[in-house]
């Protein structure tokens, strides 16, 4: 491969979701949609950092593919069941992730009453029709459960999912249909294999029960980033071993959902498979498992939020110096203005890799092997990138380098915080050639009365 800096920063890379990206002849980071063109190092410079940049397009054409691609497999593999994408709202409620999702036909699922009324808001405003179908999972608390009522009542197709006895009890009125959440004994590998899960009911439990009134939907989640094709499809065979069992006292289920777990390259040189391969083992993982166990093909859903929408925003810091600490370790630090323990809690929290590419000086300047520091004053604060460091611009005065974080779409808005009462990144959205600014720099006032001042 030829060495340029597109090829360096592994850009313009459909497998790695790099495809948009490219640079300028001045060495800027740019992201293109159609033939509209985004400058991040202007958009920086303009809006100021931290800065997320939001591209909606990029979950459409997301959701979109992935919608297609399973019709196409399905039909491919001579399946007989059909497929629904619901989008895990957990993942991002901002408003401009779920529109681009529900423009494209996606479902959607919640977690929590919070978000069922958030659903029930764009309901009244006309915004959604009675063919949405919402899957609720997370706790039912009384809130909750009325919500389900009452969205029920209005039209909606709302389907709570029972994750425990409790609610199996709490929503045996329940007049519509209900899914049930398996704990399966299947064990995948990824970051988020907990070894004791407390979600959903043990497999021996849910094939001791009675039949479940309306029980349309067997639900499970394995995991989050599931790496590996095997971790996709080894939960499949197992589930449909179970709805076979199933249906023999509930004959009206005839749908599985295998939850999120498709996974981003958030790291750009380890190998991932692509949402092609993906799909393709999923489906063929279901028409394998339903001729062994010899059940009817179920209707497939998948939240995979992750996959659809972490490409699909930029979280831009400048840095604010350079600094060589001269203890045992001996290493150089840059400080950006911004936090990763407020703005990207992730990397503190569950050690995330992000790709990290130059706004600017892409190509011209020489690079150095740093490690990054956030603004707050915790020791915890830092992205070091496992120990080896990030190469990255050096330093030049007069003309500061911005940092771009690649793929920070998905969960980093709401676990947000403010250590040290720093302020949230400003947020814009890019569409159609156009910025539109979704949450402005909060001044100190504004931070100041979260905190009771
Ligand atoms: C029930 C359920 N569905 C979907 C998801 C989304 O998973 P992913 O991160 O793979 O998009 C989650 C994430 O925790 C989940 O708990």
């Amino acid at each position: 491969m030829k060495k340029t800096p597109k090829n360096y920063w592994k850009l313009g890379r459909e497998e790695l979701n790099t495809q948009q990206f490219s640079v300028s002849k001045s060495g800027h980071l740019l992201v293109n949609e159609g033939h509209y063109q985004y400058d991040l190092h202007e958009l920086a410079r303009k809006y100021g950092s931290p800065l997320e940049v939001v591209f909606p397009p990029i979950i459409e054409s997301r959701v979109r593919d992935l919608i297609e691609l399973m019709n196409a497999f399905i039909k491919f593999h001579d399946y007989r069941g059909k497929f629904f994408y619901h989008y895990p709202m957990k993942v991002n409620q901002n408003r401009e992730f779920v529109m681009a999702c529900v423009s494209e036909g996606a479902h959607l699922e919640t977690s929590s009453a919070n978000e069922l009324f958030l659903v029930r808001r764009l309901w009244e405003q006309g915004k959604v029709g009675p063919k949405l179908r919402v899957l609720c999972n997370g706790p039912k608390t009384e809130k909750y459960l009325s919500l389900i009522d009452d969205l029920k009542k209005k039209g909606l197709g709302v389907v709570p999912l029972i994750e425990d006895f409790d609610e199996l009890e709490q929503l045996k009125r329940y007049r519509g249909e209900v899914g049930i959440r398996v704990d399966m004994s299947v064990k995948v590998k990824s970051r988020w294999d907990k070894k004791y899960n407390r979600f959903g009911i043990q497999e021996e439990e849910l094939l001791k029960l009675p039949k479940i009134k309306n029980l349309g939907i067997l639900s499970y989640h394995i995991s989050s980033q599931i790496e590996s094709i095997s971790g996709l499809t080894a939960p499949i065979e197992r589930a449909v071993s179970i709805y076979a069992k199933l249906r023999e006292k509930n004959p009206q289920l005839d749908t599985i959902n295998i939850g999120g777990g498709g996974a981003v390259p958030y790291e750009k040189n380890r190998p991932l498979y692509t949402g092609r391969q993906a799909v393709n083992a999923v489906v063929k993982a279901f028409k394998k498992a339903c001729e062994k166990y010899q059940v009817k093909e179920p209707n497939i859903i998948c939240e995979w939020g992750r996959y659809a929408v972490a490409p699909a925003q930029v979280t831009i810091f400048r840095v604010l110096n350079d600094k060589t600490v001269k203890n045992r370790l001996e290493k150089r630090w840059y400080t950006i203005d911004g936090s990763f323990i407020n703005d990207l809690s992730d990397t503190w929290a569950i050690h995330q890799k992000w790709e990290i590419v130059p706004a600017n000086g892409i190509g011209d300047r020489r690079l150095q092997e740093v490690w990054l520091a956030g603004s707050s004053c915790d020791s915890d604060d830092k992205y070091t990138e496992g120990g080896d460091g990030v190469y990255l611009p050096k330093l030049e005065e007069g003309d500061p380098l911005y940092l771009v974080f690649m793929d920070t779409g998905a969960y980093q808005d709401s676990l947000a915080s403010h250590h040290c009462l720093l302020s949230s990144p400003v947020k814009i959205i890019a569409q159609n050639g156009e910025i539109k600014i979704a949450r402005k720099r909060e001044t100190p006032e504004e931070i100041g009365k979260i905190f009771g001042w």
